[in-house]
């Protein structure tokens, strides 16, 4: 009994997440997208969370520090993360709609891969690239 019980607020939440859906990614920034509220809060950990995927996941094309250098990339170079400026807008929203979706043909979506949770943790990484 107390064991089933545990399940339903966690299972409550899952659903609540997991109705979110971006908007498709879109070069200039989708303003859809931008709506998306970022409920993941970039405290140490879930950066920490984003880093660990980042470089098991995307080191390999964009680079260890995001400057489009990494070498699998295949046909288009991967962009400059490290500026504040993007091809598909730069909100919390634009980002978490490229990593959810991809960019076809260059960037796979990693939607069936990761969580809604981790994909924000990587934004939240993400964004402490950025120098400006
Ligand atoms: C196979 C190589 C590859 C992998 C792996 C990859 N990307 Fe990309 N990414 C690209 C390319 C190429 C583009 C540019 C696509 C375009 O302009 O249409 C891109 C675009 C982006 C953009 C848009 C930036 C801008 O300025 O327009 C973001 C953000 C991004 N990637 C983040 C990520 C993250 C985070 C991961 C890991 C979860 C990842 N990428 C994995 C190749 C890759």
């Amino acid at each position: 009994m107390v064991s089933s019980s545990i399940y339903i607020p966690i299972l409550a939440f899952t659903s609540l997440v997991a109705l979110q859906s971006p908007a498709a990614p879109k070069k200039g920034g989708n303003p859809e997208a931008a709506k998306i509220k970022n409920p993941v809060a970039a405290t140490a950990e879930s950066i920490a969370a984003g880093k660990r995927a980042y470089q098991r996941l995307c080191v390999k094309c964009h680079g260890p520090e995001g400057k489009g250098d990494g070498s699998a990339a295949t046909g288009a170079v991967p962009p400059d993360l490290t500026d504040a400026q993007s091809d598909y807008g730069s909100s919390d929203g634009d980002l978490f709609a490229v990593i959810h979706d991809g960019t076809s043909p260059d960037m796979e979506g990693y939607a069936g891969r990761l969580n809604d949770t981790e994909m924000w943790n990587i934004v939240n990484y993400v964004k402490t690239l950025r120098q400006r």
